[in-house]
């Protein structure tokens, strides 16, 4: 059934291979892993730590951050062999179109939009709040009407988050060479202050603030109503924070901070050595990460209490805390140029996706196009970077990192999937890394990600919900006549 067809992996590797679609390649193993680190270390752990832990997890934010990482985990098994097996631009859109079939590949396609353009305007939020505690640390103090959403603090529109967007979005056209030797700068930033976090920070860990580790679950306002998470609704569960439930309701949500180890995947077409590279790039930043997030949240935790914690800055409001504004400062600007390099590669996975989509023929072609010079498909990276833009300066994020994850959860598990069906439909495939203990780790990984989702409050399932009818009504009035797979059989 023609909903069903499907692009085979060698035709998926042609189409890169045609000059006037062709990316460059140039990146190395070590490249992949800054971009991967590059975009993991952001919002999630500057910013959703003291808000996780004050609302939902208490001390024990730690496991929710572990848990987490193991279902990132199973999910890059699965995606390491994928991105290897079929090592071209667009990610698990790519890996859907080769397995499931087309119908299954444009709503992944559709997921990865929503995840990566929302995944951006969230950090750009993120970090237009970064610049202004770094201003007003200076003595400058913005006005609410340009740091704010409408609807906000009297918002009329959020202006840094709007001009990091655009000014990303312009380095993002002129080549994905100087992005990543910027990245790989702003990375080492970023590393040093999280280590500078946990090894100053260690000196001012109070042991009372570790106690009760696992507060006691109590109901509370922040998990009332559709905010309550669908698996306390599904089985009758009087809505709670903290306790085990609490934990893992914060799993749902610093998941946000894993986010990224997938986006190297949607590098694939321009990696050196794809089939060995790609591998390292994806487990080696996450495993980098997970260490660095379960050490900064113990220590955050450590320093103040965490009823205390802020939400808006946890990491520099806490040394403020105990009398170190001038830690707090460096902080911040760490912060500020790391959640750049964030906004750049998310930017940078969802052109790719947006590319590999209209490439096919499921979105406008002309889109498709690559620059001359800069060899960057340039037309997708503009119009994408404007929407973006938009969202970030007139949008409130509080709940959009929540729909960000419910659809990167949905891409993992399909993935994950995919790697069972490819293993049966196309065993003679060269897997340069093949996922261990299948079925079973596969099998795991969708059960831990449905576990993970359930955790989502009702309110982001109706918003994913319609961001999902949305893309299957375009495909069923664009994508499904336009597609290259009807116009190279007719042709034929
Ligand atoms: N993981 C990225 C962050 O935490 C998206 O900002």
């Amino acid at each position: 059934m023609e909903l069903f067809r499907t692009k085979t992996v060698e035709q998926s590797i042609r189409d890169t291979e045609e000059p006037e679609h062709r990316l460059r390649r140039d990146l190395s193993a070590l490249d992949l892993v800054i971009f991967g680190v590059g975009v993991i270390v952001g919002t999630g752990i500057f910013v959703l730590t003291g808000q996780v832990a004050k609302e939902k997890a208490g001390p024990a934010v730690a496991i929710s951050f572990v848990l987490a990482a193991v279902v990132c985990g199973l999910a890059a098994l699965c995606y390491a062999e994928f991105s290897s097996t079929v090592p071209v631009a667009g990610s698990a859109y790519t890996f859907s179109y080769a397995t499931l079939g087309e119908f299954p590949a444009w709503i992944i396609g559709w997921d990865l939009i929503l995840e990566l353009a929302l995944g951006a305007a969230v950090v750009a939020v993120g970090w237009s709040g970064y610049l202004d505690s770094l201003l007003s640390s200076a003595g400058l103090h913005l006005p609410n009407a340009v740091l704010n959403p409408p609807g906000e603090n009297g918002g009329v529109v959020n202006f840094p988050a709007v001009l990091i967007v655009l000014a990303v979005t312009g380095l993002l056209v002129a080549g994905v060479k100087v992005s990543s030797r910027v990245n790989a700068v702003v990375v080492t930033i970023k590393v040093a202050i999280v280590l500078l976090v946990i090894v100053a920070g260690l000196f001012f860990v109070k042991g009372g603030n570790y106690h009760p580790f696992i507060p006691e679950s109590k109901s509370n306002a922040s998990v009332g109503g559709a905010a309550a998470p669908l698996m306390q609704v599904l089985f009758g569960i009087t809505p709670v924070s903290y306790g085990w439930l609490g934990i893992f309701a914060a799993v749902a949500i610093v998941f946000f901070a894993y986010i990224g180890f997938d986006i190297v995947a949607t590098a694939a077409e321009e990696a050196r050595r794809p089939q060995r590279d790609l591998p390292i790039g994806l487990i080696g930043s996450l495993v980098i990460t997970a260490v660095l997030y379960a050490a900064v949240s113990l220590v955050v935790v450590g320093m103040q209490h965490y009823t205390e914690l802020s939400d808006k800055a946890p990491l520099a409001d806490a040394f403020k805390a105990v009398g170190h504004p001038a830690f707090a400062t460096v902080i911040s600007i760490g912060a500020v140029a790391g959640l750049t390099t964030v906004v750049l590669i998310l930017l940078l996975g969802q052109s790719r996706v947006f590319f590999a989509m209209s490439r096919d023929g499921l979105l406008p072609g002309w889109l498709a196009a690559v620059h001359p010079r800069f060899g960057t498909p340039y037309r997708s990276t503009l119009i994408m970077g404007c929407i973006v833009a938009v969202l970030a300066g007139l949008i409130p994020l509080a709940k959009l990192a929540e729909l960000v994850n419910i659809g990167t959860l949905f891409a993992f598990l399909v993935v994950s999937i995919g790697v069972v069906l490819l293993r049966r439909t196309r065993p003679d495939l060269p897997r340069a890394f093949r996922t261990p203990f299948v079925p079973y780790v596969p099998i795991l990984s969708v059960l831990a990600c449905l576990f993970v989702m359930l955790n989502l409050p009702v309110e982001t399932w109706y918003r994913f919900l319609a961001w999902m009818v949305i893309g299957a009504v375009l495909y069923f009035t664009y994508g499904r006549t336009h597609s290259r797979l009807v116009r190279v059989r007719t042709e034929v």
